[in-house]
């Protein structure tokens, strides 16, 4: 349905891209996303709200969002038949997924730095969690100036991390285990140490100028006069910077030496393509796609719209975030890049199955779709499933990252997140997907500070509000329809760093904003205070084995100090108590693992309005195997509702000693602990 010039405000709402970029802009002001169904709101022409919001979307708002809503599909079709266990169901539909930051995780040798070798020595603590799937983070060599996200050859690990026998020895140590593993595929850039990079700027005419966005400076001018467009990089300054030697201009969206791939060049789209068959026959079980979003550029690369620009923090962004080829890019790399064809060799090695928690079986067949994880910010609920849809055959799972902050809030604001927001969003979330969507959970990742030091703020280092607030969030993900994907750390309880220093931050990133805040004549306190809240070096120090120095991570100096202070959040410490958030974690993938209906039930949301608790009942597809979810939302005691279940017998729950709830109690009580969760059988 073709949309028109002024379509009124539910005809926007009822096209996915429009009502993502809709509830986008609600979320940016801080505004509730039902206040466009308002009948009254919604029966205005696009033009008029524009008008009158005008002042804050800027005057071309209608016109870029019209654009952008004709390049994709106007309905969301995802099928409705899906049956409960039908054996085609992929295996990551049920699958635990763990995000390894190889520089953190382990360090074998004693440099400091975390390898390769240091993961196959954890393989046991991974397993053991129960985790199905592994994702590494970029391991490719690479000059490092985003940590491995910036790639100088994808088929090399690098060197500080070990070499590419580790490598098959790793991924063999997973599959022995039972667990697949997958890596971080990083193609809408690559370092400008790239082979591809350095021939393109010898040659900018030549075959390889045509791999990046290139653009020459206005005659005679040397790269002395303003860039091509007036995008900007996430990392600071223009998104262009003056290659001196190829007499061009490169795009580069993230750090100075990350140069953005023409996607529009079919052999770009072949390299990527052929670095995903290489590594599929190597034995990796598919890739997680690094701002995967970003690959379509609107041809010609217009300059962005000021007002949105400002709005959203980027200028530009609504050129490339959703691109007009996106949907063809990922559907084409699916069939040439990631699915097998018979005649393929087998990969070097597969996963066993696993019967339960300890005995793995055969090996398995080779699968015949890698899977495909999207990294997608900036998309919404709706504009995921386009993506993610099964018959859409483009991305299997994306990350929707509008869970991470509160509305009106960014990243780099200090505030306390509220839980009832995080409640809202993943009702909301639920609600809308069809029965062949299936959502990426995630709280934490290498991008971001902890959730739990959100949640908590200070009062993060009050050991009891601690594990607790780290089990209520591993509830939510390893019981709520979705794949989760556990960040390394989390399974602890890991909270942010004390970071008082600049010198203890080591991200291109956060040095980059620091030198902007003083640069724009903030003080010395100013600039820290600007950077440390939303600084990605929270997440990044190195994983607590042991207590003691190093922590067991290595025996030399890590790359980043620690800088927290805590006891009794290690493993080691954890590993044996059965109260601990590490039990809690591996208890409740075990319960996930022996009733399906945790993984995969269908879900209903009892009491929607409650802004402290918040519950959910799950059931197999007869509505025989019942279980009900609830949590405290805060840090009082509170009363739980109990009219819309029967009598329950309770598995897990989360509080330790005498009043609390303990596995094989039949009545739940009245009251429900601080941030209390308890997971509970329905027996009718
Ligand atoms: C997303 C990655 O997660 C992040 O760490 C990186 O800086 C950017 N993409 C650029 O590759
Ligand atoms: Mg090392």
């Amino acid at each position: 349905m073709a949309l028109g010039d002024n379509p009124r405000i539910s005809e926007v709402h009822a096209h996915p891209v429009g009502r993502d970029a809709i509830d986008k802009v609600l979320l940016q002001m801080g505004r509730s996303r039902h206040w466009v169904t308002n009948p009254l709101v919604s029966s205005l022409r696009l033009r008029t709200v524009a008008r009158l919001a005008e002042p804050l979307v800027g005057p071309r708002f209608a016109d870029a969002l019209l654009e952008l809503l004709a390049d994709h599909p106007s309905v969301v079709t995802t099928g409705s038949s899906r049956t409960q266990g039908r054996s085609e169901d992929p295996w990551w539909r049920t699958a635990v997924f763990y995000q390894v930051y190889p520089r953190s995780f382990a360090d074998s040798d004693g440099d400091g730095i975390g390898d390769l070798r240091g993961i196959i020595d954890h393989l046991d603590h991974l397993r053991d969690l129960g985790v199905d799937c592994l994702w590494l983070s970029p391991i490719f060599d690479s000059p490092n100036e985003d940590a491995g996200y910036d790639v100088r050859d994808y088929r090399a690990v690098m060197s500080e991390m070990g070499t590419l026998d580790d490598l098959d020895a790793l991924i063999a140590g997973c599959h022995e285990r039972g667990m697949r593993i997958i890596l971080d595929l990083v193609v809408n850039h690559t370092s400008h140490e790239h082979a591809w990079f350095q021939a393109a700027i010898a040659d900018p005419d030549g075959p390889y100028g045509g791999y990046y966005h290139l653009r020459p400076g206005r005659p005679g001018e040397d790269g002395t006069g303003p860039p091509p467009n007036n995008w900007t990089s996430f990392f600071g300054g223009s998104a262009w910077r003056w290659i001196p030697r190829a007499r061009r201009w490169a795009l580069h969206l993230f750090a100075e030496g990350q140069m953005d791939l023409n996607w529009e060049n079919p052999a770009v789209r072949a390299e990527v393509a052929d670095i995903v068959r290489w590594w599929r026959s190597r034995g990796i079980d598919g890739f997680r796609l690094d701002v995967i979003n970003y690959i379509s550029k609107r041809p010609g690369l217009p300059d962005g719209d000021e007002a949105i620009g400002a709005l959203i923090g980027f200028p530009g962004i609504e050129h490339y975030f959703f691109g007009p080829r996106l949907h063809e890019y990922l559907h084409e790399l699916r069939g040439a890049g990631f699915t097998r064809d018979d005649s393929d060799p087998p990969p070097t090695s597969t996963v066993r199955g696993r019967h339960d928690d300890r005995a793995v079986g055969e090996p398995q067949p080779p699968d015949r779709v890698g899977v495909m994880v999207g990294e997608t910010p900036g998309v919404g609920i709706e504009m995921g499933r386009l993506l993610s849809g099964a018959s859409r055959e483009e991305l299997d799972l994306v990350f929707n990252f509008d869970v991470l902050d509160g509305p009106g809030r960014i990243r780099w604001d200090d505030y306390r997140y509220d839980l009832a927001y995080l409640k809202d969003f993943l009702i909301e979330q639920q609600s809308r997907i069809g029965a062949d969507d299936r959502v990426a959970l995630f709280l934490d990742n290498h991008d971001n500070p902890r959730m739990l030091s959100k949640v908590l703020g200070p009062r993060d280092r009050d050991p009891v509000a601690r594990s607790a607030v780290a089990k209520l969030l591993a509830t939510i993900q390893l019981t709520l329809p979705g794949t989760p994907f556990l960040y390394q750390g989390q399974e602890i309880g890991a909270v942010d760093q004390r970071f008082d220093s600049i010198d203890q931050l080591r991200d291109v990133e956060s040095l980059n904003r620091h030198r902007e805040l003083l640069a724009d004549g903030v003080d010395a306190v100013g600039a820290l205070a600007g950077v440390v809240p939303g600084a990605r070096d929270h997440a990044r120090v190195p994983m607590r084995w042991q207590p003691g120095p190093g922590h067991g991570f290595t025996t030399g100096v890590a790359w980043q100090p620690s800088a927290e202070g805590s006891s009794g959040f290690t493993v080691e410490e954890q590993q044996d108590d059965p109260d601990s958030v590490l039990s809690f974690h591996r208890d409740l993938i075990r319960l996930r693992r022996q009733h399906t209906t945790l993984a995969d039930g269908a879900v209903r949301f009892p009491d929607r309005r409650s802004r402290r608790w918040f519950g959910w009942v799950l059931a197999d597809r007869d509505g025989r195997d019942e279980w009900l979810v609830e949590l405290n939302l805060t840090d009082r005691r509170i009363r739980r509702p109990r009219h819309f279940v029967g009598r329950t017998e309770v598995e897990l729950a989360s509080l330790a000693g005498p009043g609390f709830h303990r596995p094989g109690v039949t009545r739940r009580g009245p009251w429900m602990g601080p941030y209390e969760t308890v997971i509970a059988r329905i027996t009718h």
